[in-house]
């Protein structure tokens, strides 16, 4: 009998996580569930690891027999510097490196829209690999995290897909996310997609549905193979009425990163003291 496929999600315990672990439940799949926070267990054969992805010797241990390495751990809001740096920059450094002494083939990365957030959304559709403009610590992150992916790639081999991900929730949440949404059945779709592809080698692409008010262009990932089925126009008419009407010129749908462009996401300005 073949072994079977086994895929490791960081983060396991998070929002993108849940929706997607029955989604990407398998026969033939083992799926290996990682987070610093309790994962639940349940009927599903799958396998739990309480660790954090900061932990060499733990993430070594927990890359052992994977396949594919769907790395969704770490911060996913803004914070400061040195939190960031630890979570999301030194963590994702930590995990491509297990990966890599433990020869997992392939690593699908969770980027951000917030890794371009300061693109500008007026001038037609965004190429979604466009150069990064982080619009936060988060956003410099995202961009570290393709960079790792890119050296991983580059320097041993290993093929890596990263996605900027819009905005992946049950259903959109305001005018913006009608831009950015992935809904949870189309992230198990790319994922699925990004599994298959034959021979990716370094891609970035933009994780979202196919949205009638897009911004970003969804063309690296379907050259992948993914197929949207969804579109968040269907839940236009049932946002709040702020939402619904809000006029195209609202400085949070000027820029790809919304309101973490404005100046509450200042971070720096709040930081209580030098981080060095
Ligand atoms: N949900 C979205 O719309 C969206 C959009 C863009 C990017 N992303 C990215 O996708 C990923 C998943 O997003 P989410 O919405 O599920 O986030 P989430 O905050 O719900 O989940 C993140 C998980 O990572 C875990 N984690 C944090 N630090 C850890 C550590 N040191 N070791 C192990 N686990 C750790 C947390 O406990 C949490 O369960 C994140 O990397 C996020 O930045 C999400």
């Amino acid at each position: 009998m073949s072994r079977p496929q086994r895929v490791l999600i960081t983060g396991a315990a998070g929002g993108m996580a849940t929706l997607l672990r029955p989604r990407l439940a398998q026969p033939g799949r083992v799926l290996r569930l990682l987070d610093i926070a309790e994962v639940p267990t349940r009927d599903d054969g799958a396998e739990i690891v309480r660790a954090s992805i900061t932990d060499p010797a733990a993430m070594e241990a927990a890359c052992a027999d994977v396949d594919v390495l769907l790395h969704l751990g770490g911060l996913s809001t803004e914070h400061g510097w040195a939190k960031i740096l630890e979570a999301n920059i030194h963590g994702a450094y930590v995990t491509l490196e297990a990966a890599r002494r433990c020869g997992v083939r392939r690593a699908i990365l969770a980027s951000s829209n917030h890794a371009i957030g300061f693109v500008g959304t007026q001038d037609g559709e965004i190429d979604a690999a466009a150069f990064p403009r982080p619009d936060t610590n988060y956003g410099v992150s995202k961009v570290a995290l393709e960079a790792l992916g890119s050296l991983y790639a580059d320097r041993y081999g290993m093929e890596v897909i990263a996605v900027r991900i819009g905005s992946c929730f049950e259903r959109p949440r305001d005018a913006r996310m009608l831009r950015t949404w992935l809904s949870p059945d189309d992230a198990a779709r790319l994922v699925e997609a990004c599994i298959a592809a034959s021979a990716p080698g370094f891609r970035v692409i933009w994780g979202a549905s196919a949205n009638t008010r897009h911004w970003v262009s969804l063309a690296g990932a379907r050259a992948l193979g993914y197929v949207p089925q969804d579109d968040s126009e269907r839940y236009a008419a049932g946002l709040a009425a702020p939402q619904r009407n809000l006029d195209p010129a609202d400085p949070s749908l000027q820029r790809v990163g919304g309101a973490w462009c404005g100046p509450d996401w200042n971070t720096a300005e709040k930081e209580p003291e030098r981080q060095s």
